[in-house]
């Protein structure tokens, strides 16, 4: 039994399937322009207290002139077709800087404001890049090692980019870790307080009491203090060992291994499948992926961001 193979639900979609939603217009602009008050009116229609107008802020709050045509930046994200893009906008289900445009002229600066699509974030510079590694074993989490022992930055050394990694693996820990060269996004993720979870599965030895998991819920005394698991379960077990899956939002060097040695079962192999809202699937050892747009939004709403 090796825990290098966790099996994974099927793989989010593309971001490209939002534009196959039917919504339709908000309304909002349809119909002829009211213009009240003048008292003139032929219509006979039963008089009706004035409707407020609902403060909106107008596309114009965004418009930069020498920006980039906003259904192109989609487009060019990923989020769909150009076609596809200008619906999106017209259905009103893309904000930016927090306001809806419904407009198709509306050019805006890829860097410097934030793009939502049915409030999900689009990450619209096209220099950052987002990655899935899956770590072997007998790598150091470094971009390069003193000792000259196999690191991260082995794996990534043809990219010109200068990339991060999210956090850390053991040396002896296999699994998904993030590379990006988005540092306040790589930041947070770290930061125990966005309490972004990691899942991991871990061979120990068995059998497992019925109370463990209860008993890890709890929290457990470590030397730097205490560490709980959000859950844990039992994955697999055969005679004397066992497979188990616990999920933490911890950072801690070493924590998911001393937490188990600390409740009898000391860790023989690790792997992390999961950061947050991104999995390591089929990815295999040694290899990279792009993340998914609708992986990067999930990231960043996971981070507050
Ligand atoms: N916890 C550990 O003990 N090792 C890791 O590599 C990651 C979390």
């Amino acid at each position: 039994m090796s825990p290098g193979k966790p099996r994974q639900s099927g793989s989010r979609g593309q971001a490209g399937g939002r534009g196959s939603g039917s919504r339709g217009q908000s309304g909002r602009g349809a119909g002829p322009a009211r213009r009240g008050g003048s008292g003139t009116t032929k219509r006979s229609q039963p008089t009706q207290p004035p409707r407020e107008r609902t403060p909106r802020k107008e596309a114009v709050d965004v418009h930069d002139p020498d920006g980039v045509r906003l259904q192109k930046l989609l487009a060019a994200a990923g989020v769909g077709s150009r076609r596809t893009c200008e619906n999106l906008i017209q259905e009103g289900r893309v904000q930016v800087d927090g306001s809806t445009v419904t407009e198709l002229g509306v050019r805006i600066d890829p860097l410097k404001q934030v793009v939502h699509v049915d409030g999900e974030r689009v990450q619209l510079d096209g220099s950052r890049i987002y990655l899935a590694f899956n770590k072997p074993y007998n790598v150091v989490s470094t971009m390069s090692d003193e000792l000259g022992r196999p690191s991260v930055g082995d794996y990534v050394d043809q990219r010109k980019e200068r990339l991060f990694h999210v956090g850390r693996l053991d040396y002896d820990t296999e699994g998904l870790l993030l590379l990006t060269n988005d540092g306040e996004l790589a930041n947070r993720l770290q930061h125990p307080s966005y309490g972004v979870t990691k899942t991991y599965v871990a061979l120990v030895p068995g059998p497992i009491p019925r109370d463990l998991g209860k008993q890890l819920r709890e929290g457990v005394e470590l030397e730097d203090g205490p560490v709980s698991v959000d859950s844990f379960k039992v994955v697999d077990s055969q005679p004397g060992k066992a497979m188990v899956q616990v999920v933490l939002h911890e950072g801690r060097k070493h924590v998911v291994r001393r937490m188990l040695e600390a409740v009898g079962h000391p860790v023989e192999s690790l792997v992390r499948t999961d950061v947050g809202p991104v999995k390591l699937g089929e990815l295999r050892a040694g290899k990279l992926r792009p993340l998914t747009p609708r992986e990067v939004a999930a990231l960043y709403k996971a981070a507050g961001l």
